[in-house]
């Protein structure tokens, strides 16, 4: 396991194959469920529409997939696409019972940095989690600008360094004293040791904008949320 942030895209692939079977209780666990919330903002702020075809890219285990799958309906088509096989395999048996079922969504195994898509191709799109982990983000937003019709929003939901002290210095805590030893409880401390790291070369909300921007699109806003520890990109083609 690397230690340093020179992590590569293998590293990052075996890392979400190992932690599939814990994530989901960890993600509940660690933000008391209130991550449903914040993915459901950046659902609703695709944009997604009845009918639309959405695409969900790093969807893990694919919560935001549902929730665009509830906001397209049975007209629309959502793919939940992510290069690890373990979360797509649980993103997969966490609809396998839903009523009704939710038949508009594919899972397809694929990489962010070299989308199987055709341009022009999603009237949506969203990523949670994913923009932090990508090893080349301007690649990654410049594949999303291609496979989005003219018009059409990303919604990219991340973790976020907060610019005021007081709430980084909480955040540096939290992610030190309750989510690496409540990962390590689950045996996954190396996999978890790679958050700080993560977040510590993560673009700022400004910097996020000037990226969008760069790779093509027309708007882009960051909207900071949970008092600046998450934060939601909107980039509009
Ligand atoms: C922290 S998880 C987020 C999962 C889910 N979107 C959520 O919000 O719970 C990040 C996901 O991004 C995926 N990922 C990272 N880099 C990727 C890439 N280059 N292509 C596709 N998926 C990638 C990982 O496999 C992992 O499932």
């Amino acid at each position: 396991m690397p230690t340093k942030s020179n992590y590569t895209s293998t590293d990052i692939q075996s890392i979400f194959n190992r932690i599939a079977p814990v994530y989901d209780r960890l993600n509940n666990d660690l933000s008391f469920g209130i991550h449903w919330v914040w993915k459901q903002m950046a659902a609703s702020w695709s944009g997604a529409k009845a009918g639309a075809i959405c695409l969900d890219i790093c969807c893990g285990s694919g919560d935001i997939t549902q929730l665009l799958a509830k906001q397209v309906g049975t007209t629309g088509t959502v793919i939940g696409a992510d290069f690890a096989p373990a979360q797509l395999a649980n993103a997969a048996a966490k609809i396998a019972d839903i009523y009704p079922p939710l038949d508009q969504i594919t899972w397809v195994e694929a990489d962010a940095l070299n989308l199987p898509f055709a341009d022009a191709y999603f009237d949506a799109a969203t990523m949670g989690y994913g923009l932090r982990n990508v090893t080349d983000i301007p690649l990654c937003l410049t594949e999303l600008h291609r496979v989005l019709k003219a018009d059409s929003n990303v919604a990219i939901l991340d973790f976020h360094r907060p610019s005021g002290k007081l709430i980084r210095r909480f955040q540096q805590w939290y992610l030190d004293a309750i989510v690496v030893p409540k990962a390590a409880q689950l045996g996954m401390t190396d996999e978890y040791a790679y958050l700080n790291p993560s977040l510590d070369r993560f673009p700022t909300g400004t910097e996020q904008v000037e990226l969008g921007l760069a790779a093509g699109f027309s708007q882009a806003t960051h909207y900071p949320i949970a008092g600046g520890m998450m934060g939601i990109l909107v980039l509009t083609k």
